[in-house]
């Protein structure tokens, strides 16, 4: 029989693709997921249809019976279960650390007590959250430098640019590597570094696989357009639908490693497929840096936008300035290359949103409650 993989989290973006994935590929797929109303919708346990040839279990990832129940008879876990709100995480930090945190350890402690164990591998997803601002060059050190994460008087003064630590010199955004520096700026990302963590030290313990798998900004097909504290793209559709401007971030000039979900569940799938019996851990990327108002021009030319994007100036804490992949390791561990362009994931993901109800625009509530936090300016 093929093995069984359970993917927590599975109902939801990633996950969905992924089952899919593995679905034809031949394996059993059991996903464990409670259905988070913040993602789903109110509602969403009446609505839920899990795909066809694919086992759900209904339930929690911090309540340690619905774990063993979903892990009895697995072969691999996916663990792609998390709270993701990056804002959101500065002040709902004890949810943010007990879902993701606490919850991967109590995974790992039911693994580690089961009888008949099967889990031979684990695949984390984490997130480029992680690095920071990760790798910069510097000009005048000629040295690789990692900014320390930008302070609330910096961003308040429109100062966006991150400098050398050394030098205060200019600094030029490098892709970023594995081995280079960890510098979690905000809660959601420690609590993806604690994670990972996590994996490193307990999967060897009990004998498995391992895979950490950091991926960049996912979009696509099926993101959550309900969700108003993450998913850049989900807030600027829902905008365009209502008519209402595209309020830019700082100067616009930002960059992030925007990735199809098409091309990180072949890389989940690949992970699944190529236990790594030394552990590994890899970026998941495009290996290329779009300016936000780069993208949010191409997503508003695709969507027929009647108000073109404006740049704001407003900030948030914790948001970093440029971060992209590179993409050597995940080649060389899994031989897997990105290949959606951003131009043809783009207009999947605008015609798939055509097909979708109009969410409420939710951004000015989730801004308002960094800002009364004095966590956005
Ligand atoms: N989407 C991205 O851009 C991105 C980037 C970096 C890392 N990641 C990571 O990838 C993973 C999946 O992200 P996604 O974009 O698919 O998120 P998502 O919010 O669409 O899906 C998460 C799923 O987890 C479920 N879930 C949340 N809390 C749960 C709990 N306590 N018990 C059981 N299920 C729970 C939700 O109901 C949802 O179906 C996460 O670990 C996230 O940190 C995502």
């Amino acid at each position: 029989m093929s093995q069984l993989v359970l993917v927590t989290g599975g109902a939801g973006f990633i996950g969905t693709h992924l089952v899919h994935k593995l679905l034809a590929a031949g394996l059993r797929v059991r996903v464990l997921d409670n259905l988070s109303p913040q993602i789903h919708g109110e509602d969403a346990r009446l609505r839920y249809v899990p795909p066809a040839g694919s086992e759900f279990v209904y339930g929690d990832v911090t309540c340690r019976s619905d774990v063993e129940r979903a892990l009895e008879q697995v072969n691999t876990v996916v663990h792609l279960a998390a709270e993701t709100g990056t804002g959101q995480s500065m002040y709902e930090i004890e949810r943010y650390y007990r879902v993701n945190v606490q919850a991967t350890a109590l995974i790992f402690d039911v693994l580690s007590n089961q009888q008949d164990r099967r889990v031979g591998n684990f695949v984390l997803a984490s997130s480029r959250s992680v690095y920071g601002e990760g790798a910069y060059h510097c000009g005048s050190c000629a040295a690789r430098r990692y900014p320390l994460p930008r302070q609330q008087a910096q961003l308040a003064r429109h100062d966006w640019e991150p400098r050398c630590e050394a030098c205060t010199g200019a600094l030029e955004a490098l892709p970023t590597r594995e081995d280079d520096r960890l510098q979690p700026a905000s809660v959601y990302a420690a609590t993806k570094l604690a994670q990972e963590e996590l994996v490193r030290v307990a999967a060897p313990a009990a004998g498995m696989a391992h895979a950490v798998l950091r991926f960049q900004n996912v979009y696509g097909e099926g993101q959550s357009l309900a969700n108003p504290y993450t998913g850049i793209l989900s807030i600027f559709s829902t905008r365009i639908r209502l008519g209402l401007s595209l309020p830019i971030f700082e100067d616009g000039q930002e960059t992030r490693d925007f990735v199809h979900v098409d091309d990180v569940a072949n890389a989940v799938l690949a992970a699944v497929i190529n236990p790594q019996t030394a552990g590994v851990t890899v970026n998941v990327g495009s290996g290329r840096a779009t300016s936000i108002m780069a993208i949010a021009q191409l997503l508003a030319r695709l969507m027929g936008a009647r108000v073109p994007p404006h740049v704001c100036h407003a900030y948030r804490v914790g948001d970093i300035r440029h971060n992209f992949a590179d993409l050597s390791a995940l080649e060389a561990s899994f031989g897997v290359t990105p290949r959606v362009s951003l131009e043809l994931g783009l207009r999947r993901f605008a015609d798939w949103v055509a097909t979708q109800p109009i969410p409420e625009d939710q951004l000015d509530k989730a801004n308002e409650e960094l800002r009364k936090r004095n966590l956005a300016g």
